[in-house]
């Protein structure tokens, strides 16, 4: 598909608000701020900075972050009553560019059961919610909690009032990570083609991933229609956590031919970012994490390696380099053949006279190998090879 053609997907990033839910992942006001200055460079579009009622830490990292990032829209959290927006605006005050989101669940299990309202009342306050914060600024978010377990009529109702209350952005959450990709694609392209008023507003998902679907729901809702995507790096988030930033990135950046979309997003940054969040948030990253974990560019088995030392693209869809890893990796070991030896020796300036030569070097570098898990440049130079 032509380039040229796409149309934008914009990435909101709440790695500091639903990502700091994830148990034990809480930061500091200056620990925020760095990583929203890491989002911005990312070119991130919009940045959910917290919840700005939930604590004065919470409205102060709001505050901090939206004095200092120019490039992303910052965001604020609300519920949608009238303090928690009015809240939320104050600590937008100093945006360049700043958003309101507030919600309300709009599933008959959380109306009955948590909410304790009827419908009817709920529609009403999600209405009145969009109005007062469309007094207070341009734009402003609305999400239907627990969207995906909401009853199709209702979803339409409501969507249809708050678009026309001022809403810009409507998000329909998976947040219990309970519907799967075909349901929540046609979800998607039913309400935009059902709502009168749905050309007026971005359509938005934020998928939690408890079943590991997160990723694949966004996806399959992108394709359908949405236009934004709610995610975090590392996929940090409420209990199994968000659809992973770097994941929807690649995946569309990779895929053109499958995503009719495009995002802004500089892809070399992911890996810096991923690790300062990381390294803030002390949740390491599994070293099989697409993208940005340590094996996600390592080859290990011998086959695999002497195909990507012919060609890179035999094995890899993507380059390292391209999400901000030096390089790949040929993992040396048991399983590695001569290919992968002889160039990892080659690049230490190590060169033999005779093929023998290199047999037997060959040869102890197996018997190493069925000891040693990995093998480094420091056993090749220790070994006399
Ligand atoms: O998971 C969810 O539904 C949320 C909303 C507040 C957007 O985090
Ligand atoms: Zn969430």
């Amino acid at each position: 598909m032509n380039t040229q053609s796409k149309e934008k997907l914009v990435i909101f990033d709440t790695t500091l608000r639903d990502g700091e839910q994830s148990p034990g992942a809480s930061m500091t006001k200056d620990e925020k701020v760095r990583i929203a200055k890491a989002l911005e460079k990312l070119r991130v579009d919009v940045i959910e900075a917290g919840f700005a009622i939930s604590s004065q830490g919470d409205f102060e990292a709001i505050q901090a972050i939206a004095n200092t990032v120019t490039d992303s829209r910052i965001c604020s959290l609300s519920r949608a009553v009238r303090g928690d927006i009015e809240r939320a605006a104050e600590a937008l005050k100093g945006a360049n560019a700043g958003r309101i989101h507030t919600f309300i669940a709009t599933s008959p299990i959380h109306m009955k059961h948590k909410l304790q309202m009827e419908p009817d009342q709920v529609l009403e306050q999600a209405v009145g919610a969009v109005k007062i914060a469309r007094s207070l600024i341009d734009d402003v978010e609305f999400s239907l909690e627990d969207a995906s377990r909401t009853e199709f009529d209702f979803m339409c109702r409501i969507t249809e009032a708050v678009i026309n209350a001022g809403a810009r952005t409507i998000n329909l959450p998976d947040t219990v990570g309970y519907s799967d990709p075909g349901e929540y694609g046609a979800m998607i392209k039913r309400l935009l083609n059902t709502v009168p008023n749905a050309d007026k507003a971005i359509f938005s998902v934020h998928c939690h991933n408890d079943l590991g679907l997160a990723v694949a729901n966004s996806l399959a809702a992108v394709q359908n229609g949405a236009r934004q995507v709610e995610c975090t790096i590392n996929g940090l988030g409420e209990r199994a956590g968000n659809a992973s930033l770097e994941e929807l990135v690649m995946a569309v950046r990779t895929r053109k031919d499958v995503f009719p979309v495009e995002t802004r997003i500089e892809t070399q940054h992911i890996v810096p970012t991923s690790r300062l969040v990381s390294g803030i948030t002390g949740f390491p990253v599994q070293p099989n994490k697409a993208i940005v974990g340590a094996n996600a560019f390592a080859h290990e088995s011998g086959i695999h390696q002497d195909g990507i030392l012919k060609f890179r693209e035999t094995y890899e869809i993507m380059k390292a380099e391209d999400v901000g890893w030096t390089t790949n990796k040929l993992s040396l070991g048991k399983l590695s053949g001569r290919a992968a030896l002889s160039s990892r020796l080659e690049e230490l300036g190590i060169k033999f006279d005779s093929k023998e030569e290199f047999n037997d070097v060959f040869v102890r570098f197996k018997a190493l190998a069925d000891k040693k898990r990995e093998i480094f440049d420091e056993d090749l130079a220790g070994a006399g090879f």
